[in-house]
């Protein structure tokens, strides 16, 4: 008998899975058995709900969140502001250079309010801001093109106009290299400088796209406990933990060897282990995709390779990973 993972778990946070309109539809026995709550792979991002100005295409996250709702699921919105996945006509102007700071306000107003008005109540928590801050050096954000022209102030202004479209929604900071100690200390100074200037946030999203050594069990205890200490909520928003074939071409391979499937094992307890003693203040734990027949780690970084990151093999049966995550 194979337990419900999110059942298994319910004591200490929300478990999800992020899932696209392929997975969604292929496996939605097995994501309701075990997952209370979704997150859109890429369906709700910028450039798949609005291609166009002011032609919006709602259809797939429509159907994300009819589903949730239909099986009482959380859902998490991904994302509003972002540098990736965003059209170019967000940026631009009529005559094919940059557009100018109000302009931009506005279409980031615009889509912002159109897109959590139309899922008010029905989608939990939101990822207002992703990735905006610097990996390196001593820059603290990211030279995108929402800070080009708008200035560091975009973050706050996203905040601000996402509280006003859904005063109930959860509203979160997410970013990725979230556990590193460089980073963490950027994303604290910024977000604890939103919280100084009474700007309307409430978590930070941990991506946790970690590997077997990559961030260390200290680095994340770490990272949670600095972040915490700001008094926002956490949630666990993109984990998977990586392991590949050093073969360039998926096609050559079944599966992860021995070895690695063992190592994985190790880290996904050790993981978990840890999670679950932060459990008051990390609220939910997702998934970047709900088995390894699927996970957006095939392609990147390397086009072609396989990766095994998730607890569910290709066949959808629970790998070693998963008995020990619920045998803890
Ligand atoms: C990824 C998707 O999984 C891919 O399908 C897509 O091609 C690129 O984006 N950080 C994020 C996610 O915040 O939105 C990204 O999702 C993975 C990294």
């Amino acid at each position: 008998e194979i337990p419900s993972l999110y059942k298994v778990l319910k004591n200490d946070f929300l478990v999800g899975a992020a899932v696209n309109p392929m997975t969604l539809n292929s496996q939605k026995e097995f994501i309701v058995k075990h997952f209370n709550s979704l997150t859109s792979e890429n369906n709700m991002k910028f450039e798949n709900l609005q291609p166009e100005e002011g032609n919006f295409t709602f259809d797939h996250a429509d159907d994300l969140v009819a589903f949730a709702k239909h099986n009482e699921m959380n859902v998490r919105g991904h994302t509003l502001v972002w540098h990736n996945q965003t059209p170019d006509w967000v940026f631009d102007n009529k005559n094919g250079g940059i557009t100018d700071r109000q302009t931009l306000l506005e279409r980031m107003k615009n889509h912002i309010v159109t897109v959590m008005e139309r899922y008010k109540g029905q989608i939990n928590s939101w990822d207002v801001v992703n990735e905006a801050i610097a990996d390196n050096g001593t820059q603290l954000l990211r030279d995108s093109k929402w800070k080009q022209i708008i200035g560091d102030d975009f973050i706050d202004k996203a905040f601000e106009f996402a509280h006003m479209a859904d005063p109930g929604a959860e509203l979160f900071y997410n970013d990725y290299n979230e556990s590193d100690p460089e980073k963490r200390e950027k994303i604290y100074t910024m977000t604890k400088g939103l919280i100084e200037r009474g700007v309307p946030i409430h978590g930070i999203g941990l991506q946790a796209h970690w590997n077997l050594s990559n961030p260390s069990l200290d680095h994340i205890r770490e990272a949670i406990e600095r972040y915490a200490s700001l008094g926002l909520k956490l949630h666990i928003t993109e984990m998977d933990v990586s392991v590949f074939s050093f073969e360039d071409k998926r096609t050559d391979l079944k599966a992860p060897t021995a070895e690695m499937a063992a190592e994985q094992t190790q880290r996904y307890k050790n993981l978990f282990e840890l999670l679950r003693e932060y459990s008051d203040v990390i609220s939910s734990v997702t998934f970047w995709g709900v088995a390894d027949n699927y996970t957006w780690l095939d392609d990147f970084p390397v086009r072609g390779r396989k990766n095994w990151p998730l607890l569910f093999d290709r066949d959808l049966k629970p790998k070693q990973s998963f008995w020990e995550v619920v045998d803890l």
